[in-house]
């Protein structure tokens, strides 16, 4: 593979950024400074440093977004805006979206190449945990706790899986759902068919990745394979719920 194209594919440089590196003399491989973006390099023989950092190969790209509204879970879309118009097109042409949020919902998506892992977490069975924060029209009912345990009915012979709900400390209009599977607009459905409405929902976490306190809303950062695998792993909630309580409080309180 030609050298800038490595570097683009395995790093945040573009592919022009990529040249213009090699130009300056920023670029090693195998410790010999390379001045020629077309020289050949192999994924795993040669190793290549970029200003004194190790590029290494990334066989699969995977971005955390932290969506914002007005944008679709889909790679392209006659009517509206998609995800992959937050990120840049170097990385957009490879990804897809690892699972789907409403157009007017915000927070966690993973958009990833690897389809293995998205099917992973996609497939029903394995039942990755999924955190919300939600705005409610109105206050939240204690009853909800166990209509949302025992698996609520959503009026079209469609039954949930037992969820869990519970009201945000002192603020009785949001509340933070778990759910273990995936039905269309499912939250929304959920207190709907409990007599209450969505007005804005926040997904939080899948597993145990979730979105840094740093990554505002409508930003993404990259991850490496291995802190893409918490998604597989258990929800530490402890951690997870404090680290949500100091999102909420600096980004979604005004919602
Ligand atoms: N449930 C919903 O109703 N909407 C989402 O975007 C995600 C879960």
């Amino acid at each position: 593979m030609r050298l800038d194209k490595f570097i683009s594919d395995n790093s945040i440089l573009s592919r022009s950024q990529a040249r213009e590196a090699i130009k300056k003399g920023l670029v090693k491989s195998d410790g010999v400074v390379i001045k020629k973006a077309d020289f050949q390099v192999s994924n795993d023989k040669n190793k290549i440093e970029y200003d004194g950092n190790i590029i290494s190969y990334r066989k699969n790209r995977y971005i955390l977004l932290n969506k914002p509204a007005g944008y679709v879970c889909s790679t392209n879309d006659p009517d509206s805006p998609t995800v992959l118009e937050l990120i840049p097109p170097e990385l957009s042409k490879k990804v897809f979206p690892a699972g789907r949020l409403d157009k007017d919902s915000e927070g966690l998506v993973l958009l990833t190449d690897d389809g293995e892992l998205s099917h992973k977490i996609l497939t029903p069975e394995k039942h990755v945990p999924k955190l919300y924060i939600v705005k409610l029209a109105e206050c939240f009912k204690i009853q909800y706790i166990d209509l949302f345990a025992s698996g609520i009915s959503l009026g079209n012979g469609e039954v949930c899986m037992p969820a869990k709900v519970f009201p945000v400390e002192n603020n009785d209009l949001w509340a933070i759902v778990e759910l273990k599977e995936g039905k269309y607009h499912q939250v929304k459905r959920m207190f709907a068919s409990a007599g209450n409405q969505v007005e804005y929902l926040f997904r939080f976490c899948m597993g145990n990745l979730q979105i840094p306190e740093k990554l505002a809303i409508g930003d993404f950062m990259e991850l490496m394979h291995k802190d893409v695998e918490k998604l597989l792993e258990p929800p530490d909630y402890n951690c997870i719920l404090q680290n949500l309580y100091v999102y909420f409080s600096s980004y979604l309180i005004n919602k």
